[in-house]
């Protein structure tokens, strides 16, 4: 029997129920007398909470591997799935090819490979949102599809939140108007509108704050993301589900960060929601209260959130509205079931919290000292037999896909081949080449 090597998951686990409930990632590679070798599966638990880190230099496959870990979400077992909301945060709009089967002639060939795979779309498994500012931005005639659009109740923001987004402290004369207005309009109502707050305004300002409150929000109002009342969050955290939400035309629109304040309002939801339902959830099961509530669970899944350039919301060295959020997802997501799944270019410019506790690691080809120094800080003690991280990480082959697993549950490190996508990657180098064939055909020369 060919070789299987099981990642993120107890001995014991594997014991009771085998791979059931595991991602196939790709194989196992190694190197007898010097020759790349493919000798075995790799698979990755998908039922457990996990911090877990992508990172590689640019172009070595972050973006595909996530494209491949949703894959897997969605090629669970229904009755596993269901118990699971993956939420992705697509900061380049490379996931919406989980729409269409691959076409790439190359990747398709290697699919066979990979236990017999073939190209299919994920069409029924993924929901993708958009931003409307976003989708007004396309000529009408040429929008992309997407599924739902991408909102957020006004009253879920909280005057912090608008204080950092904005960039005020709450010692500056707007930041103490900013407060002071909207304490007074969340005693008042219970949801509010933009109207609503620039009325609050005015009764709360002199006219030497004002004008700039009013401006920040009516720059704001003019995303279209904020609502009265409509709200994503339900849709997106149901589980059975991938959510993709497309943030990538927000990057600094207006010269805020809207992003990070998104994510960490889910974040920050979802931490609160499934603190709630685990009490809950384990009274139930300790036979304290009705066993109805177990039934609940589709409601209250377990979370992926899955971040692409993960960086930019938890750098190390600085804080965003997102990152003790997310930090907070690191220490305490486990009992609450909240995982993260976080790919970044260099590792060490990653907020250390998330290095230290990740409990998998999968690097791509990495070679600045800094990135293999911070890898090497967390993850060192594997390492057997005298080598460093440092002779395995930066020397790793520049094959597409070739990567090594670090994991805290079984504590091994093993090279591993991450498989083709079965839908399309849209995140392909771009090219100045007139032949539009020249994307189908896949690898370019030199990489196989
Ligand atoms: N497992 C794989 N099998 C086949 N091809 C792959 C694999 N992984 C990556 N590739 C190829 O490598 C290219 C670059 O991958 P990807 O877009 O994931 O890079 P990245 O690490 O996310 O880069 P960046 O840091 O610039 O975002 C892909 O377009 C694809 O052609
Ligand atoms: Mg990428």
């Amino acid at each position: 029997m060919s070789r299987k090597e099981i990642f993120g998951r107890e001995k014991k686990l594997i014991d009771d129920v085998g791979i059931t409930g595991c991602g196939y990632l790709g194989k196992v590679v190694s190197y007898p007398g010097g020759e790349y070798e493919e000798v075995g599966s790799v698979y990755l638990d998908l039922t457990t909470p996990h911090c877990m880190l992508v990172i590689g230099k640019r172009g070595t496959g972050k973006s595909y591997t996530l494209g491949v870990l949703a894959e897997s979400f969605a090629r669970l077992e229904p009755e596993i799935k269901n118990n699971i909301s993956v939420v992705m945060i697509d900061t380049m709009s490379v996931f919406h090819g989980l729409r269409t089967p691959n076409v790439n002639e190359y990747e398709v060939n290697r699919l066979k490979d990979f236990n017999q795979l073939s190209p299919r779309d994920f069409e029924r498994d993924i929901n993708t949102y958009m931003p409307q500012i976003a989708i007004d931005a396309y000529d009408k005639t040429e929008r992309p599809l997407y599924d739902n659009v991408l909102q957020f109740p006004l009253k879920e923001v909280d005057s912090n939140s608008w204080l950092s987004l904005f960039g005020l402290k709450p010692t500056d004369p707007e930041g103490i108007d900013l407060m002071k207005t909207i304490r007074e309009l969340r005693k008042k109502m219970e949801f509010y509108d933009f109207q609503d707050i620039y009325e609050e305004i005015d009764i709360q300002t002199d006219g030497k704050t004002k004008d700039s409150l009013v401006n920040f929000f009516k720059q704001m109002e003019s995303l279209k993301i904020f609502t009265k009342e409509s709200s994503s969050f339900e849709q997106i955290t149901r589980g059975g589900k991938i959510n993709i939400l497309d943030m990538s035309y927000l990057g600094r629109v207006k010269g805020y960060d809207v992003r990070n304040l998104l994510v960490s309002l889910i974040g920050e939801k979802l931490l609160k929601k499934r603190t709630l339902f685990s009490t809950l959830e384990m009274q139930a099961e300790a036979g304290m209260l009705d066993s109805s509530i177990k039934k609940k669970v589709t409601e209250n899944p377990l979370v992926y959130m899955i971040i692409d350039e993960a960086h930019l919301f938890l750098p190390s060295g600085k804080s965003t509205i997102a990152s003790d959020i997310l930090i907070d997802w690191i220490k305490l997501g486990r009992h609450p079931g909240l995982s993260l799944i976080l790919a970044t270019q260099e590792p060490a410019a990653l907020h250390e919290s998330a290095i230290r506790q990740s409990d998998l690691i999968l690097a791509h080809n990495l070679t600045s000292h800094d990135d293999i120094e911070a890898l090497g800080k967390a993850k060192q003690s594997y390492m057997k037999g005298g080598k460093d991280i440092q002779s395995v990480v930066s020397t790793l082959e520049f094959k597409r896909g070739l990567s090594v697993i670090f994991d805290d549950k079984t504590r091994k490190t093993v090279m591993c081949r991450v498989r083709p996508r079965m839908s399309l990657h849209t995140g392909m180098d771009a090219s100045a080449l007139p032949d539009d064939n020249s994307k189908k055909k896949g690898a370019p020369p030199k990489i196989i």
